[in-house]
């Protein structure tokens, strides 16, 4: 399948410059959903996975279907303020400013193999701060799984672990 095609792009979203990569077409075909989630499972076929840590927000759409299908358990990342217990945080710059990323800190135990799972990558600072956060709770991070990966942002040099994507995009 061209799973290209299923990627829907509006130019100029959300600002004038941007081409947004819209997942929601791949996502209401069901044919298209099932069989993306089966190559992304395929691109990480030889490594271990203890776990599945997935972005919010649309990396929870990617990622538990993923640790689901694994049989792993599925660990959430979450904006500020969300999860209730003690978490762990990251920071990560933006264009302007900062954000910040959680996760609980009993939600990894020491040396566990952790996958982690997000729709895209772009410049890098959401997957970076989601890998600062799994290695301070004492995970082995394999690496970074995404559906799309936009070129020329150098998202992948800066990530300190592999980066496997299904396909690729001009930024
Ligand atoms: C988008 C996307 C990735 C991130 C990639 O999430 O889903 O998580 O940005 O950008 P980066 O590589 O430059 O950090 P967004 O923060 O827009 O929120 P959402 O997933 O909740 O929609
Ligand atoms: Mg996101």
């Amino acid at each position: 399948m061209d799973f290209k095609e299923k990627i829907r792009s509006i130019k100029d979203y959300p600002k004038e410059g941007i081409t947004f990569r819209d997942i929601t077409t791949l996502l209401k075909d069901g044919e298209a959903f099932r069989e993306a989630i089966d190559a992304m499972k395929d691109l990480v076929k030889d490594e271990a996975i203890d776990k599945v840590v997935g972005i919010e927000a649309r990396g929870f759409i990617l990622g538990a279907p993923l640790a689901y299908d694994l049989g792993v358990g599925f660990v959430p990342i979450r904006k500020p303020g969300k999860l209730p217990a003690d978490t762990h945080s990251a920071e990560y710059e933006l264009e302007y400013g900062s954000d910040t990323v959680e996760m609980h800190v009993d939600a990894i135990e020491k040396g566990e193999k952790v996958l982690i799972v997000d729709d895209l990558l772009a410049t890098g600072g959401t997957g970076s701060a989601a890998v600062e956060i799994c290695k301070n709770a004492g995970a082995d991070v394999i690496g970074c799984l995404v559906l799309i990966e936009l070129d020329g942002l150098n998202g992948r040099d800066k990530m300190p672990v592999p980066v496997y994507s299904l396909m690729e995009f001009p930024a």
